[in-house]
């Protein structure tokens, strides 16, 4: 009897604890090296106040999710007033008067006099440095809230999660992942959707050395900020003087800042599948460098927003992409597009940039359209 009581409650450790429940595989790209929790042993969250401890103690953590974290209702509900900058069809985003945000930079926008929103997705959880946090199988959702790399936090690694249902309804009310001031961050195979405003967002503060790779950035929603069911705020990349490579990600049904450069950010977009973007990928701002190869443009109306003082290197020629081995130690691979817009700019001063840092590697643009299926939480 006292055996098998053991037996079972191993076997039902065994079950939920595996050693699969560890970062897999490594960063390419800026990032490289990052280590997150490292070999700490793993912990496994029950509610979601122990998984906002976790993630915000000074502790060197590996934090496993088995589960759905419903933040939802957990600080209560705000009621407020709002505005309709993009219109008042059912099918468009509603903005929070947001410390009077309507009022000063919208003031002819329609009124809207009570909305009612979910207070947790307005600020996502705190992420100290040498965190990983990781999903287990395909379990590791977060719903209502994000989370926020600020105050120089170092070495995190997000894996295998997905961050969903923050307020999509409502601008301001919250994005999925903030970094502000950090450095070696590696977000991979992150899905997030239906969110209210920034998938993701490198704010002014330094972010230093960031990979984004395989994740997927689902932009298909109920309510836009253009009111046809693709979402606006897609990723911003700004900072000081940060490092971007964002690799073999998935970013669909956006119109939008797929991705907003800005803030002096060098961005390596390399090998993402872009599509259905019903406005434009790439916003590319003055400070903004960009090098763009081997990605694949499908459905996106603009592949980027045309004069805007941003540097862009689109790969479009053999006799330019040559020019990226000195600096990037590979000639850099063409773009494709099918019903799409096209990236212009050879903008080669930008390449020595990428001197003596990792860059991630890069295929041809004819290998992308697998990204489809492999990017996203849960594929890994
Ligand atoms: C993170 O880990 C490094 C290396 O072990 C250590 O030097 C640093 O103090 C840790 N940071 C924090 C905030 O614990």
């Amino acid at each position: 009897m006292k055996y098998s009581l053991v037996a079972a409650v191993v076997a039902a450790f065994a079950s939920s604890v595996s050693a699969a429940d560890a970062v897999k595989g490594a960063a390419e790209g800026f990032a490289k090296g990052v280590t997150g929790g490292g070999n700490a042993a793993p912990v496994y969250p029950s509610t979601t106040a122990e998984l906002i401890s976790y993630l915000g103690d000074s502790s060197a953590r590996v934090i496993v999710l088995t589960k759905t974290f419903d933040f939802t209702g957990t600080e209560g509900k705000v009621t407020s007033a709002g505005c309709s900058p993009w219109g008042t069809g059912s099918g468009c985003q509603i903005a929070i008067n947001q410390n009077g945000w309507c009022d000063r930079e919208q003031p002819k926008a329609p009124k809207v006099s009570s909305i009612t929103y979910d207070k947790a997705g307005i600020l996502g959880m705190t992420v100290g440095s040498n965190k990983s946090l990781i999903g287990q199988g395909s379990k590791g959702v977060i719903k209502g809230k994000g989370i926020r790399i600020v105050s120089n936090a170092k070495n995190i690694i997000v894996q295998n999660v997905r961050f969903t249902d923050i307020n999509p309804e409502y601008v301001w009310g919250g994005d999925a992942i903030t970094v502000d001031g950090g450095d070696l961050i590696w977000i991979d195979h992150v899905t997030t959707d239906l969110i209210a405003r920034q998938h993701i967002v490198l704010g002014n503060g330094a972010s230093n050395r960031v990979t984004i790779s395989n994740c997927e950035i689902n932009g298909a929603t109920g309510w836009s900020a253009t009111c046809d069911g693709h979402h606006y705020w897609g990723l911003y990349l700004t900072g000081s003087n940060d490092l971007v490579t964002l690799k073999d990600n998935y970013i669909h049904h956006t119109s939008g800042r797929s991705p907003k450069v800005a803030g002096n950010t060098l961005v390596h977009a390399v090998n993402n599948y872009f599509y259905a973007n019903s406005g434009h990928a790439f916003e590319v701002n003055p400070g903004g460098k960009v090098v763009a190869e081997g990605n694949v443009f499908q459905n996106v109306v603009q592949a980027m927003q045309p004069n805007l003082g941003g540097q862009m290197f689109a790969s479009a020629a053999a006799g330019t992409n040559a020019q990226c081995k000195q600096y990037l130690g590979h000639d850099c691979e063409m773009n494709a597009y099918g019903t799409s817009g096209t990236l212009t700019g050879a903008a080669a001063g930008i390449l020595s940039s990428f001197s003596g840092k990792n860059v991630a590697s890069a295929s041809a643009a004819s290998s992308v359209k697998n990204v489809v299926n492999t990017a996203g939480y849960g594929k890994i």
